[in-house]
């Protein structure tokens, strides 16, 4: 009697791949980036987040994955992210100590709403970030569709210390310096940094500032206003709260996927 085969064995379609860490850098003791491949079938829109994490420690323990914007942009062919480090965060505390050729998951499915499609057109696009809620915009500021989209863009980083301006001011450098987009971001982008916990030009909450005025006044432009003005949030829940009732109050309707509209926001990944 021969004995029945073994089932085989299912095969997740959906299973995250494991994908290998490219670079890692790291800019203060909080703050840290990134780069791993990217499967030649992994699509994803500019600004959209998706799932990645590591192994469980232990033989049988589930894998620790968490949502994470994706930094670059659709068309590069690594995938980059910038992330905070928290000493007992179940995963960045592992995370942190990540070294180019090891090995993290990756989900197959990227999902978000700071993307271009979620907003209705406009003549200007903010983009306002504090601490790693700068991650998706880094991906929208270098999309070309974006500067084909927007007569204006405009992004704002707020931090609590000038170390961790650094990222994003590199970052706007690097686009300006390109042969290629920094054609077209010239004249069109602006990055306006301010801090709240140390001496800088400019100081005080991004709320604070469109509250007062003078982030209106640094740019040269109007108030913010539903005709022509678009809006993508990202930072704490917070951040993202105070920052959308004022938005609000100037009149924009919240968009979404399946209903664009003026603003858009998401939750900058914590832990
Ligand atoms: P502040 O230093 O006044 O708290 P965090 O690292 O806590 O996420 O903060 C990042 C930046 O976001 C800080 O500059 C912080 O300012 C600012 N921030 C925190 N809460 C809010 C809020 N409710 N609205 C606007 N900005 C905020």
């Amino acid at each position: 009697m021969t004995a029945a085969p073994a089932p085989a064995k299912k095969v997740n379609p959906n299973a995250p791949t494991l994908e290998t860490v490219l670079e890692v850098e790291h800019f203060t003791d909080r703050l840290f980036g990134f780069s791993i491949t990217r499967p030649p079938a992994f699509r994803f829109r500019s600004g959209e987040f998706v799932m990645i994490g590591l192994p469980g420690e232990n033989e049988g323990d589930r894998p620790i994955m968490r949502a994470y914007s994706i930094a670059s942009p659709s068309w590069d062919e690594k995938l980059e992210f910038y992330s905070i480090k928290v000493p007992d965060g179940p995963l960045t505390s592992r995370l942190q100590k990540i070294k180019p050729g090891d090995k993290i998951l990756l989900s197959k499915k990227s999902v978000g709403t700071l993307v271009l499609d979620a907003l209705t057109p406009g003549k200007r696009l903010y983009m306002f970030s504090t601490g790693t809620g700068i991650a998706p915009f880094a991906s929208v500021m270098r999309d070309p569709e974006t500067y084909d989209r927007y007569e204006k863009v405009i992004l704002t980083h707020t931090c609590r210390q000038e170390a961790e301006l650094s990222y994003g001011l590199r970052l706007t450098k690097s686009l300006r310096e390109d042969p290629l987009v920094g054609e077209m971001v010239e004249g069109k982008l602006a990055h306006i940094c301010s801090l709240t916990r140390e001496e800088y030009p400019l100081k005080g909450r991004i709320t604070t500032l469109i509250q007062s005025g003078k982030l209106f006044e640094e740019l040269g432009v109007p108030e913010l206003n539903p005709e022509t003005d678009r809006v993508m949030i990202c930072g704490s829940m917070d951040m993202i709260n105070d920052t959308k009732a004022l938005v609000e109050s100037y009149g924009l309707v919240e968009g979404s996927n399946s209903k664009p509209a003026d603003f858009v926001v998401e939750k900058s990944f914590v832990g």
